[in-house]
């Protein structure tokens, strides 16, 4: 956790943008996994964490929004729960932490809650017991609140210096997973071995997993979280995995290689494509400068890559214009990465990514960028682009001519099996560039 000043600060800086209301933000509860008693581990809602601090579930904060007046409330333990919780804080202790008073129990934090239910202002929940408490307390009719999303993501998207410090931990386990992965993918092995092997780092770092992670040969499939196939000398195994840190903030990492093998001169030149997008594209980074153009940057080098390889063929600008490019990556550049791995994605994606000026585009492909806005210094990102050979999609996109001036479908036969290629890094935008982090 951080000072008790940093979330006063940022709840002062909260309600300067909102001045009135009664702001509530809960804490996320425990979820059951199979029965009541064994539950998945706890995952905290980031934007309680980043106003409160506290890592506990069953609390929650409010701020008036005239005053800033902050209160936690929740139960303090009993005997029994110390019985099998150990010794616990009291929440008068827990408030006093973060710089807030205690508000009061549960059922106290209910009484008010349905008194002010017309002035009470929240955030989108993302869990059925939180959307039914919030009907239960607030009415069934009552929205979360835009000014509050829009208020929460103004103050989460820029990343102060104490949480780039916990990002740079966050990626730099993550590379540790990477290098480990590495060294120790062998032909004869189950994607899952490597896969654990990954996850044991990251919970050896006093975190876990930022996201599931993908380990896999078949990297055209972009979610791909099977994990039971046997490695084969030579494939090309995809890793898109990161940690979270002890204190929440996320990693997010991809790299790709031969297994037990230097890569064939066909890999290679898809990777060298892929690589130099990641390069390129993490140069050009600068406050200003929108991540839709740095988006359209990736989908020129590889066309003009894989133009050089006679897999498309034409005039590279047009090519992209057309999306043509987008059959070889039909995702975005990247995200926002910071508490969350696709930060502040339960507030509203385009809420988060997009503004007055960028719209998102409705084109297949680009229309996958979750951040397309301008970029700001402070923005924490990822850059992650890829080249995939997905053959239900090449065998769509030739059965119907799309894009036919622009690919060589013929050329591709010979690439049906190759799988895919990612590479993704994760970057802080500087007032006058860019730092790549860990
Ligand atoms: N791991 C999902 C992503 O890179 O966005
Ligand atoms: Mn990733
Ligand atoms: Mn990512």
């Amino acid at each position: 956790m951080f000072q008790a000043q940093t979330y006063q600060q940022r709840r002062h800086d909260l309600a300067a943008l909102i001045s009135s209301g009664l702001i509530f933000l809960p804490s996320n509860r425990e979820a059951s996994m199979n029965c009541t008693d064994n539950t998945y581990p706890f995952r905290q809602d980031s934007n309680f964490r980043y106003f409160a601090g506290h890592n506990i579930p069953d609390l929650a904060l409010t701020i008036d929004g005239a005053t800033g007046e902050s209160r936690l409330w929740g139960d303090d333990i009993n005997l029994d729960h110390v019985v099998w919780m150990g010794e616990q804080p009291s929440v008068a202790e827990l408030a006093k932490n973060i710089g807030a008073k205690r508000g009061g129990t549960q059922a106290e934090l209910s009484t008010l809650l349905k008194k002010h239910s017309g002035d009470v202002r929240f955030l989108p929940p993302y869990r059925a017991e939180r959307e039914t408490f919030i009907k239960e307390h607030l009415g069934a009719a009552a929205g979360a609140d835009e000014g509050l999303i829009r208020a929460v993501i103004a103050l989460r998207s820029v990343k102060s210096a104490e949480e780039l410090e916990q990002m740079d931990i966050a990626v730099k386990t993550s590379m540790k997973m990477h290098a480990a992965a590495a060294a120790h993918a062998a032909p004869g092995q189950l994607e899952a071995e490597v896969a654990g092997l990954l996850e044991g780092i990251a919970i050896s770092g006093n975190g876990r997993l930022s996201y599931p992670a993908i380990v896999t040969r078949n990297g055209h499939v972009l979610h791909n979280h099977y994990h039971g196939n046997i490695l084969k000398k030579g494939d090309l195994l995809l890793i898109d995995a990161g940690a979270e840190a002890t204190s929440g903030y996320a990693g997010d990492i991809t790299r790709t290689f031969a297994v037990g093998a230097d890569m064939t001169a066909k890999q290679q030149d898809v990777y060298d494509i892929v690589q130099k997008a990641l390069t390129d594209c993490t140069a050009a980074l600068r406050p200003g400068i929108t991540y839709q153009s740095i988006h359209l940057d990736a989908g020129r080098i590889i066309a003009s890559g894989l133009k050089d390889l006679g897999l498309m063929k034409g005039n590279v600008d047009e090519a992209v214009a057309a999306g043509a490019h987008a059959l070889f990556m039909p995702h975005g550049l990247g995200h926002m990465i910071g508490l969350d791995v696709h930060d502040m994605e339960d507030l509203g994606e385009d809420l988060v990514g997009y503004d007055d000026k960028m719209k998102r585009s409705a084109q297949f492909g680009t229309k996958n960028l979750r951040l397309g806005k301008e970029l700001q210094a402070g923005y924490a990102l990822t850059v992650e682009p890829g080249i995939y050979f997905i053959p239900a999609l090449i065998d769509r996109w030739a059965a119907d001519g799309t894009c036919s001036d622009f690919i060589n479908f013929s050329a591709l036969e010979g690439y049906r099996d190759f799988g895919g290629i990612r590479l993704e890094d994760d970057v802080v935008v500087t007032n006058t560039g860019h730092r790549v982090l860990g």
